[in-house]
């Protein structure tokens, strides 16, 4: 498994590579129908009765947006990015040596409409190529739909680490931040539909990705803490953390997380390459005394990591867990119930 993934990179990975925006675009698609078919196949027949009336409904949504207008509802939506007037966000894509994942996500997140601007951190000892400046440019170029292109940026860092991806950014234009991993791909209405919810809290962390840092006192009485998974937030509809893999938040944590947080904190980070985003879940905690927002909302990861050791990635997440604490002083994370969803697609009141 792991080396037929290794291969399929390689072959992938080249500095500059192939560019043609099209192709990008072809592969992401191919991958969704692959998906979709292996869910098909999953799922087989016996689901056939929710789809239809999945259809049904769908069908009821569409017919509501055509007689809204009809019964004189015609919203006021203000637009995203009036031009000269910066009210839409930044997007910080965080990568490493993967730029064929990374041509992906700037050409899907350039296409977005509230985009003003793509920032690509980078954390290799050469800079990225002029091929590859030069392709992510034109990526940029075909796949925005605005009049007033994104802005395409590379925050260059030498050193391979992890504080990076929140390091203070000088020609930021927007309030709002949309931090994501280079194999994650959040669809823009989906998108749009968070900065909105973040724009009601622009102090808080508003993402997609919710965890849990659950009490456990087994240990003599001493305060513990378990870092609580996908799973247990499924199950218990509770969680405290929402990770910057996928989350809005507002400039202002940058400068909060690299220059007012204890440096015994970045060390930590540095040095076990882990955590940078349960660190930045304190920080903002920290500051604010308040919970994140968990959205609802479908995410892609297009990547093909992310499941090895997992055992091993749960232990290093627990001491993280506790390890900042008591860098910290204190548990900041304060958990919550609340989801956020988009009450144009709600039908039950
Ligand atoms: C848009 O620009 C006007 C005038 O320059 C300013 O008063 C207003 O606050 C701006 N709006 C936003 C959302 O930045
Ligand atoms: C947490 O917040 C308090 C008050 O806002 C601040 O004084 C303190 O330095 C913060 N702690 C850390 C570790 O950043």
């Amino acid at each position: 498994m792991s080396t037929l993934i290794a291969i399929r990179e390689g072959s992938l990975n080249g500095n500059g590579g192939d560019c043609s925006p099209a192709k990008l675009k072809a592969s992401n698609r191919g991958r969704l129908a692959v998906l979709h078919r292996r869910l098909l196949l999953l799922v087989g027949g016996a689901m056939f009765n929710l789809m239809l009336l999945f259809f049904i409904l769908g069908s009821l949504y569409t017919l509501s947006s055509r007689i809204s207008p009809l019964m004189g509802w015609h919203p006021d939506y203000p637009s995203f990015v009036v031009s000269g007037n910066r009210s839409g966000y930044t997007v910080l894509i965080n990568t490493w040596k993967r730029y064929s994942l990374l041509k992906q996500s700037v050409a899907h997140y350039s296409s977005c409409r509230g985009v003003d601007a793509v920032h690509v951190v980078w954390s290799e000892t050469h800079p990225p190529s002029h091929q590859l400046r030069e392709c992510l440019a034109n990526v940029v170029r075909q796949n925005s739909r605005a009049d007033e292109k994104p802005h395409l940026r590379f925050n260059l860092n030498q050193e391979d680490n992890l504080n990076n991806r929140f390091k203070p950014i000088v020609d930021l234009r927007t309030d709002a931040i949309f931090s994501v991993d280079d194999d994650v791909i959040v669809p823009c209405d989906t998108l749009d539909f968070a900065f909105a919810v973040w724009k009601t809290a622009p102090s808080t962390m508003v993402g997609f990705v919710p965890r849990m840092h659950w009490l456990d006192n087994k240990k003599d009485g001493e305060v513990h803490y378990s870092y609580g998974g996908w799973w247990s937030v499924w199950w218990t509809g509770t969680y405290s953390m929402v990770l910057s893999k996928a989350a809005f938040f507002h400039n202002k944590y940058l400068e909060m997380y690299t220059n007012q947080t204890p440096s015994s904190v970045h060390h930590y980070v540095t040095r076990e390459r882990n955590c940078e985003d349960i660190a930045m879940s304190f920080v903002v905690a920290n500051a604010t005394g308040a919970p994140p927002v968990w959205v609802k909302g479908k995410i892609y990861e297009i990547g093909s990591s992310g499941i090895s050791s997992l055992s091993e990635h749960d232990y290093k997440r627990n001491k993280c867990l506790n390890d900042f604490a008591s860098l910290f002083g204190t548990m900041p994370l304060i958990s919550s119930n609340a989801k956020a969803v988009n009450a144009m697609a709600e039908w039950l009141w």
